[in-house]
């Protein structure tokens, strides 16, 4: 079944930048103070880079924007060069007028987890929710940090990673070998993504294309993290040919 996932299929992944930094432009143009949903991970790197040059060449201004980004290593400060603050930071955040204080990422240094990831929740809901947030997807279909057995209603927590991820992240992009790879993580649950007025998922190339068709066509099941977006209202799957290469 698809459910309500919405399909945008673009030829190429710079096509699949264009088309989410325009969704996020959009967005922030009719809501200046937008609440907006982030993520790490090689494939929003174009979009984020689409947004940057929106705002140094067309205007595009986040001084209103308000960010929460779906993960942290666990045991990683924000300076350290694998933590997703910084990658945030170093994509997206300096070269736009976005205020540091508006944007949340959970601290994977906190001294109390449970306590960090309550306070992530309360933030959230303090600003309003989410307006839009963006995703991608492993190979294992998962979503954020939420591995294969994540239930619907989960809500931000301190999780194990799965081999698959931790190889995923090692193969040179990130982490150059397994062993450095944090083993945990803070992920925003699926009930917390979910409850985001609208979701962007992301995804480009083959390595993808049998997630995508799980999510899109397999079962509602937390065995794919990701086909738990079907019944959202609201979601668009962004992806280009090669990603949508198994769907039927
Ligand atoms: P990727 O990661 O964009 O680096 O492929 C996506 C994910 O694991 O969510």
């Amino acid at each position: 079944m698809s459910g309500n996932i919405k399909l945008q299929i673009c030829d190429t992944a710079a096509a699949v930048a264009t088309a989410a930094a325009t969704a996020f432009a959009d967005l922030i143009r009719t809501r200046p103070e937008a609440v907006i949903g982030l993520a790490t991970g090689s494939t929003p790197e174009a979009t984020y880079s689409e947004m940057a040059r929106m705002h140094k060449e067309d205007g595009l201004t986040m001084a209103a924007v308000t960010s929460f980004n779906l993960d942290e290593y666990w045991g990683l400060g924000g300076d350290h060069k694998q933590s997703y603050r910084y990658f945030m930071n170093d994509r997206l955040f300096r070269h736009v007028d976005i205020r540091p204080w508006n944007t949340h990422v959970l601290n994977g240094k906190a001294r109390f987890p449970g306590l960090e990831c309550r306070s992530f929740e309360d933030r959230i809901l303090a600003a309003g929710g989410v307006d839009l947030w963006l995703l991608g997807i492993g190979g294992n279909g998962h979503i954020a940090f939420n591995e294969p057995g994540s239930s619907v209603d989960s809500r931000t927590r301190l999780v194990s990673l799965t081999q698959e991820t931790i190889d995923a992240n090692s193969d040179g992009r990130f982490f150059s070998d397994p062993s450095e790879v944090p083993r945990c993580a803070l992920s925003a649950g699926i009930g917390t993504i979910r409850e985001a007025r609208a979701l962007i998922l992301l995804a480009t190339g083959a390595k993808k294309a049998d997630a995508i068709a799980a999510a899109v066509e397999g079962p509602f099941s937390p065995d794919c993290p990701s086909s738990l977006l079907q019944d959202h209202p609201d979601c668009t799957f962004i992806i280009d040919a090669a990603a949508a290469s198994k769907l039927t």
